[in-house]
């Protein structure tokens, strides 16, 4: 296993909107992507760029924070919601630099696997952990963006 960066922590909200102007407002967030639907995983999905030392600038920024909204009622952060009524901390995204051998590694180590390997929000290869073999963290491993995105 080559762990790489921690690309972004998934934030689920129940009212998108709202947490982009808490980002904003509150966290002076100041670089904050266009909200967009990915309807397969039933989520409206937005970005928060935090700076890094060379600035907000979209290729180099820091960790992200990714805000989940429910697209409707089958969606899997609709359940989160019911549950978490504020939102809240979803799953964590760790890069590695090649998913299959991601995959296969943590087969090898008998961790649950959610369903198959899958293009994420940023366009490249994911999959997710279950949380109850992660120490209590639903994990998403996703291939190292080739090019700045
Ligand atoms: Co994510």
């Amino acid at each position: 296993m080559k762990l790489g960066r921690l690309n972004h922590i998934g934030v689920a909200t129940p009212d998108l909107d709202a947490a982009i102007a808490f980002y904003r407002e509150v966290m002076g967030a100041s670089d904050i992507t266009e909200p967009f639907d990915m309807p397969e995983q039933g989520v409206r999905v937005c970005f928060v760029n935090t700076p890094t030392d060379s600035g907000p600038d979209c290729a180099n920024h820091g960790t992200q924070i990714e805000l989940l909204a429910p697209l409707d009622e089958t969606s899997p952060v609709f359940g989160f919601i019911q549950k978490n009524p504020l939102g809240g901390q979803h799953h964590v995204c760790f890069e590695v630099p090649d998913i299959e051998a991601a995959r296969a590694w943590f087969a090898s180590q008998n961790k649950r696997i959610l369903g198959p390997t899958r293009i994420g929000a940023h366009g490249t290869p994911i999959f997710f952990v279950h949380p109850k073999d992660m120490n209590g963290m639903l994990t998403e491993i996703m291939e190292t963006p080739r090019e700045a995105h």
